[in-house]
């Protein structure tokens, strides 16, 4: 990629996101839905179609031709371009000691699964969720316990929505804990646990950690050395780039370097849990020799644009800064928080989830509105205004059934209603779509008569 141009504001990076500069009813888009996927900048964009347009062939040693050459010397070659690049430049992005621990998945889902049913678990060993899971940290587990391998067990937050150390330790203390699995940031509140002493804490108690950082990756840098994680999920999606593309980060000392699987009954190991093309040196109808990680993880023909895109995004988002974009998000959230709660905070039908301090919500900002007929309040943004934001459960089910009791979704009378709705920042976001925002919301809550 080439150098950016540098601008003094992240506002002014707007430029490079095409779908950005597109117009509906004579107005711009107001794009606030990055916690589900964030735009594409241009680079990222150029970076993936180059591999359609000029090389699109399999790689990796398979075919030995023009087209498929230049994949191969993608992926082999030195760090700085292509697939190899890629992966230093993620490896560089979250401090990992080596490429070798950097696997590329297709998302965090998939991410995550790969441990869940490559970790060598044994027989009554227990994993430990928070309680706001997204369902890709929570039906991976159980499935495990739902075949009799594993039990699950969840944390509650405190009264303020907060992480309760003392409850975790406790935990710890009283189970066979093998696994903490957590969001690193709540997808729903933008809430982030102490991930250091979590760590910490679990180790000083032998279990090893599972951190889902789709939601924190993105938005503040993060050392996997320095916390001394073990295992680290993310996707390229939530930060700008390509779709289908994720990773699973994971200690050198976890992925096995034997030609076979490992013996289950020694020590910690993530075995491949998908096995084929491009995993293997040799093979017969009785035996086959793994290749040592990453690639034993990764089977069958990659997303080679996306991974290629992949290391476009990291470096557009290095080239930025990690912290003027945790900065920048924080200021957004704050002026929309102070602007929701200066004009309903009173009123008690609308509540901001998780806690009220906006510099503890990183870029999201989750609230529910109960009034008589409180859904479809997206809908009616994007029609109006533009603005895209999502609304429903987010994919955490789980946390609204046992907050509300299950069927609140669908309650008998529309005046029971309740619905969530979800604003979450990018860096190309600004203070004006936070304005449009409000005073697009105040027009529909007038329209509704609930003020
Ligand atoms: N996990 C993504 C979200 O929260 C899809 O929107």
């Amino acid at each position: 990629m080439k150098p950016l141009k540098i601008y003094a504001t992240l506002e002014e990076h707007r430029t490079d996101f095409p779908a950005l500069s597109q117009s509906r009813n004579g107005k711009p888009p107001v794009y606030l839905d990055n916690a589900c996927t964030t735009l594409t900048p241009q680079p990222v964009i150029d970076s993936i179609t180059e591999y359609y347009s000029s090389y699109p062939a399999c790689g990796g040693r398979r075919s030995h031709h023009w087209f498929a050459d230049e994949v191969t010397s993608r992926i082999e070659g030195d760090a700085g371009a292509g697939i190899a690049g890629s992966r230093r430049r993620v490896a560089d992005f979250i401090h990992a000691a080596s490429d070798k621990e950097i696997i590329f998945t297709s998302n965090t889902t998939q991410a995550i699964n790969l441990v869940a049913l490559g970790f060598n678990f044994r027989p009554g060993d227990v994993v430990l969720l928070g309680d706001k899971e997204h369902n890709s940290n929570l039906l991976p587990w159980l499935r495990l316990q739902k075949s009799g391998l594993i039990s699950v067990l969840s944390m509650d937050s405190t009264l303020d929505e907060c992480f309760d150390l003392a409850a975790y330790e406790q935990k710890l203390k009283e189970n066979r804990i093998r696994l903490v699995s957590m969001a690193y940031t709540s997808n729903m509140t933008g809430y982030s646990i102490p991930a250091d002493a979590v760590i910490r804490l679990a180790h000083q108690y032998g279990a090893r950690v599972l951190l889902d950082g789709a939601q924190r990756v993105p938005h503040q840098s993060v050392d996997v050395q320095a916390l001394d994680v073990d295992f680290l999920a993310f996707s390229l999606h939530k930060m700008c780039g390509p779709r289908g593309v994720g990773i699973l980060y994971a200690k050198a000392d976890l992925l096995g370097q034997g030609p076979q699987e490992e013996s289950p009954t020694i020590g910690d190991i993530l075995e491949p849990a998908i096995l084929g093309g491009g995993t293997v040196s040799d093979t017969s109808y009785g035996t086959y020799n793994l290749l040592t990680a990453p690639e034993r993880f990764e089977a069958g023909i990659q997303n080679y644009s996306g991974q290629i895109g992949a290391g476009t995004a990291v470096e557009y988002l290095q080239q930025l800064g990690m912290e003027r974009i945790g900065a920048h998000e924080t200021k957004l959230n704050q002026f929309l928080t102070d602007g929701l709660l200066n004009r309903y905070g009173e009123e008690g039908w609308l509540k901001i989830l998780g806690p009220q301090d906006a510099s503890q919500r990183a870029g999201i900002l989750t609230f529910e509105v109960k009034r008589p007929n409180a859904v479809g309040i997206a809908d009616e943004l994007s029609r109006k205004s533009n603005i895209m934001i999502r609304d429903g459960v987010f994919c955490v089910h789980s946390y609204f059934n046992r907050r509300y009791g299950q069927g609140w979704l669908r309650p008998k009378s529309f005046r029971d209603h309740r619905m969530i709705y979800r604003v979450s920042f990018y860096l190309y976001n600004t203070i004006e779509e936070c304005s449009v925002f409000l005073e697009s919301l105040d027009e529909i809550f007038q329209e509704r008569c609930y003020i």
